[in-house]
């Protein structure tokens, strides 16, 4: 299965200001900031091309993002995240390897639709993995998620 770096993940704690700094200090162009009520984050992305920078902002203070935060508060490196071809057959194979894969085993999906899942970071160099299908196509493409303007 190919695989390839869709993005790395940093929480921060004013998703706007994050925003103004990629943009005035670094140059980059960034999209959209959106929510995904599901994971419970405001998100914006800069794309580099080979790959995205996720920025990601806590909606609620009880959720996995939310106690990071708590933990790291100026922000700071959160997970990175392979693009693969089939995350369900993924997740089996590194499941089969002994890799634990967080979450209840219901599908997850990000805020473009696509499924999601995460491996845990002790079975990953201490890092937070995330797997993220490629070009899914519009599955559950609305479930929770919401998109400001
Ligand atoms: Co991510």
């Amino acid at each position: 299965m190919s695989k390839n770096l869709s993005h790395v993940s940093i929480v921060v704690p004013d998703l706007e200001a994050a925003i103004a700094t990629m943009r005035d200090v670094h140059g980059l162009a960034i999209g959209p900031i959106k929510e995904n009520l599901k994971q419970g984050v405001r998100l914006a992305y800069v794309d580099l091309g080979n790959g995205k920078i996720e920025l990601m902002q806590p909606l609620i203070a009880e959720s996995p993002v939310g106690r990071f935060l708590a933990k790291h508060p100026g922000g700071g490196l959160h997970h990175l995240c392979f693009g693969v071809d089939d995350v369900p057959a993924e997740t089996d194979t590194l499941k089969q390897k002994g890799l634990r894969v967080l979450g209840d085993g219901k599908p997850a999906y990000n805020v473009h639709g696509e499924p999601i899942a995460f491996v845990h970071p002790t079975d990953f160099f201490g890092a937070l993995l995330e797997l993220e299908q490629n070009s899914a196509g519009p599955t559950e493409k609305t479930l929770g998620i919401r998109h400001e303007s």
